[in-house]
């Protein structure tokens, strides 16, 4: 790999354009502060950065007030009960980044006396912070020199340098460029440039090149289509697997829950009982696997894709009397429900079954 800095433009206009247009994020400082000394709270910026990785901006914001209302402090959120973060997070998917969260908290608060460590290296060191996070909170939290490389400024950067390797082995080669780019001044106002710039501007489909700041430097513009990058090698579709989940709902409005084991995806959370989610395809998912008899009825099939995984759940719904003796679970009020630290496969299962569970579904 050659890399000079022959080829390298400009960053100005990246910069200019971002003070003009950037988005306004309840995370962020103004652009320009970091470079006069303002510093941005490195527990929102680690915050923000960990629910980033799950979902978009938009679906963040609510998320991110709550924590910061209801832990305003990473010593808060190291002392919160594991059950309540969980809870909280429900919704954003990926609970091992939630426990993650949360060993991070406590690691903060513990080893490092409630202050972030202020390089890549020392936050490196802390549960759930990989080489993005790491960098993003570096570069945005404490203004240092890193190279911050999501998938908007992978896109940014394929096009700037019509980069043809595809990825994900072209990586090495775009954080290279990516680190050249990056100003000594304004590296956390650079970092999130390229991300705005990816999520408004050098957008997937349809990229609004006329507007872009970097549209005389574009390699792809030049020569190319820029919706050709990234180049991408061809994918293989995820594996699916089979599993069933029964509803039981008494006289009384009340349903049957358990606790998943604590390992394992998932873990600790909230569900309705179900069976193991096998790759076989003549795995148990009928009535048969229910925890206990009763006049089970069939009540659709929820899909849920997970990271690694395809999950296909026949829904099972048995309305009951009066809760049933099991020696697993308890039985909730439907109507306390968004209170349960409910992943969102488990909130699809149960609107499947019981459609009006949550009044405000975003199952
Ligand atoms: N995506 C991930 N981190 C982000 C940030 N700091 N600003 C905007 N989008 C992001």
């Amino acid at each position: 790999m050659t890399i000079t800095t022959l080829d390298t433009p400009s960053a100005k206009p990246l910069l200019d354009w971002y003070d003009r247009h950037h988005r306004d994020l309840p995370w962020r400082i103004s652009p320009g502060m970091a470079a006069r000394g303002v510093k941005s709270d490195p527990y929102r910026v680690w915050l923000s950065e960990v629910m980033l990785q799950q979902t978009t901006v938009q679906a963040v914001k609510p998320y991110f007030e709550k924590f910061l209302e209801r832990w305003p402090e990473v010593t808060d959120l190291a002392a919160a009960e594991n059950d309540e973060v969980m809870a909280a997070w429900a919704g954003l998917g990926y609970y091992a980044r939630a426990r993650n969260l949360k060993k991070c908290a406590e690691a903060v608060a513990k080893e490092y006396g409630g202050v972030f460590p202020d390089t890549e290296e020392g936050l490196k060191s802390l549960p759930g912070i990989g080489d993005y996070t790491a960098a993003a909170i570096a570069a945005i939290a404490f203004n240092r020199q890193a190279a911050v490389m999501d998938g908007n400024v992978e896109r940014v950067i394929s096009r700037l340098y019509a980069i043809e390797a595809p990825l994900p082995a072209a990586k090495p080669l775009m954080k290279a460029k990516v680190a050249l780019l990056t100003p000594s001044g304004r590296p956390g106002d650079f970092a999130q440039a390229m991300m705005d710039l990816g999520a408004t501007i050098c957008t997937p489909k349809r990229p609004a090149c006329s507007l872009c700041p970097f549209r005389d430097a574009c390699q792809a513009l030049k020569s190319s289509d820029p919706e050709l990058f990234p180049v991408k090698a061809a994918k293989k579709g995820k594996p699916v697997r089979h599993g069933a989940a029964f509803i039981a709902v008494t006289g009384e409005g009340e349903i049957l829950l358990r606790r998943r084991a604590e390992s394992g995806l998932l873990g600790g959370m909230t569900e309705v009982p179900t069976t193991a989610w096998t790759a076989r395809l003549d795995g148990e998912t009928s009535a048969a696997a229910a925890p206990f008899a009763a006049g089970w009825q069939a009540s659709g099939t929820v899909i849920h894709v997970f990271t690694h995984f395809e999950l296909r759940l026949s829904i099972w719904r048995a309305a009951i009397p009066s809760p049933v003796d099991t020696n697993d679970g308890w039985w909730e009020p439907v109507t306390n429900l968004e209170a349960q630290a409910l992943p969102t496969v488990m909130k699809k299962a149960i609107a499947a079954a019981i459609p009006f569970a949550f009044k405000t579904s975003r199952a």
